[in-house]
């Protein structure tokens, strides 16, 4: 055997590829002859998330404490994106979470927030802040209206003791039959200048409601992504640690419209049991499941029944992985490698970590995902969880990554975490940013250009059309604006 022959051998026994594996500055997209005259005439940017389940721009934002809680879902849903309720937070908490997400801009609410008549101001008040609500229908034990409560009824009245009975808007109100259809509801928000109209049965056993301002909200946001009722869409995610079969059943039932199965290494047997063991307790919730980086994962995941897989192992960038741990393949491999197997089999992928903006988003989706998770380019925005803060004359967040030492400790006080880790995360502050809806733009700006560039007009075509060209570090280093 020659020498050449030999060390292929051995390379190939160890694993160890004869071309290295990629990330997203080690190669560039070739641009191609284009018929799309402007960016602005790529309008669908639609993409699948798993089994039924659709979204109208490819991004959904990262399952962690400093990025997705209710707020950020919302936000995300109504510009076409989708947010993971993180794991972190009690399952209660989780399942009120995606409550929040339901509720908002659903003209139509099912179950709306009530209190009993019998209650005190202050519990109304509370539960008023918790939802972020203004009014609160008011019942009896057996669920009939009697009445509302509005932060009107109160404004000259502290005292938190005072029965709601006393205060509230007794019925008549003004209220339309469980069936009113959009129309009728409408008409009756201009004839009666009301903010909310109850929905009650002949008995007067209170059947839903309709909010006024909630159904301007679905005018207001075109392209948000809305379940069959009109509810936005949200993810949540369960723990592989936990009974995750109960976590799943409560958030679906809160209304989780897609459960991701959350672990650092999905590429295991416990993970496989536990997808077989979900799929086949609710084989039509769509299930997401990660993180992976090779194609044998991705294909051991689709056969246990994966509707969609999340893919990154260290690029994201509070992560600290492969720096602690020496694993981690570079995500373009990554994602290109779990592509090659799940494409045939319309299973989606979701690139996750290390996007920081538009180019690596556009390179991400040619290499073969159909969307992308972001992090940190969320953190500092108005909608992700936590407080700004100033320093050395500017405003920041904090982000951290969720195997951080920091991260692990707050689990630990809290008793959600046994015992420390290594960490595989770190702590950053981001700058602070505003509204989520400029970093989403800022992405799907740079997304339009790239697709233009290679001609073309939804997401499908630009993977087929879509090529790379390895670049060497200095062509990558010419690529960025010089000082
Ligand atoms: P970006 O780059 O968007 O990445 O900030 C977000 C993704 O990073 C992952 N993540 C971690 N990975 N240790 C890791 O190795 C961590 O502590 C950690 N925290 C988050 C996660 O996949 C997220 O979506």
């Amino acid at each position: 055997m020659n020498l050449e022959t030999a060390v292929k051998r051995y390379f190939k026994a160890k694993g160890l590829p004869l071309q290295p594996a990629l990330t997203f500055s080690d190669i560039v997209i070739k641009d191609s002859f284009s018929t799309i005259d402007s960016r602005s005439d790529i309008r669908n940017l639609r993409t699948k998330l798993a089994g039924n389940l659709f979204l109208n721009i490819p991004l959904v934002s990262a399952n962690m404490d400093t990025v997705t809680d209710a707020k950020m879902a919302i936000a995300l849903a109504r510009l076409g994106g989708l947010g993971f309720i993180h794991q972190f937070l009690p399952l209660e908490e989780r399942v009120k979470e995606v409550q929040k997400v339901k509720r908002a801009d659903n003209a139509l609410i099912e179950n709306p927030v009530t209190i009993l008549s019998t209650a005190v101001l202050g519990e109304a008040k509370a539960c008023m802040a918790e939802y972020k609500i203004s009014s609160l229908l008011v019942i009896d034990e057996a669920n009939r209206l009697l009445g509302i409560i509005t932060s009107r009824d109160y404004r000259f009245k502290d005292d938190p003791d005072l029965p709601v009975e006393k205060v509230m808007k007794r019925m008549p109100l003004v209220a339309a039959g469980p069936d009113v259809a959009r129309e009728e509801a409408e008409a009756i928000f201009e004839k009666y200048k009301i903010e909310k109209l109850p929905l009650i049965d002949e008995q007067g056993f209170l059947k839903g409601m309709v909010s006024a301002k909630d159904m301007l909200k679905e005018k207001e946001f075109p392209n948000a992504v809305r379940d069959e009722k009109g509810r936005l869409l949200v993810g949540a995610a369960i723990r592989l640690n936990a009974d995750y079969l109960e976590e799943m059943v409560q958030l679906v039932s809160g209304g989780a419209d897609a459960i991701l199965l959350d672990t650092a290494r999905a590429n295991s047997r416990r993970v496989r049991d536990a997808v077989r063991n979900i799929k086949n307790k609710f084989p039509a919730v769509p299930l997401v499941v990660g993180n992976i980086d090779t194609p044998e994962a991705a294909l051991m995941l689709i056969k246990a029944g994966a509707d969609c897989l999340k893919v990154g192992i260290g690029p994201g960038s509070a992560c600290k992985t492969r720096e602690a741990t020496g694993v981690g393949i570079p995500q373009l491999t990554a994602i290109a490698s779990c592509a090659a197997v799940a494409k045939n089999q319309d299973i989606p992928i979701i690139a996750d970590g290390g996007i920081r903006g538009g180019a690596d988003l556009s390179k991400a989706l040619v290499a073969g995902a159909n969307l992308a998770m972001v992090g940190s380019l969320f953190a500092g925005t108005d909608e992700s969880p936590g407080e700004i803060f100033q320093d050395e004359g500017r405003r920041w967040k904090m982000y951290r990554g969720s195997a951080s030492a920091e991260h692990q400790f707050d689990r630990l006080a809290s008793g959600s975490l046994e015992g420390l880790r290594t960490p595989e995360g770190v702590p950053r502050r981001i700058p602070y940013t505003g509204s989520v809806k400029a970093a989403v733009e800022e992405l799907l700006g740079g997304l339009r250009s790239s697709m233009s560039y290679v001609g073309a007009k939804d997401l499908d075509e630009f993977w087929k059309l879509g090529k790379f060209v390895w670049q060497s570090r200095s062509g990558y280093e010419e690529g960025k604006p010089q000082e």
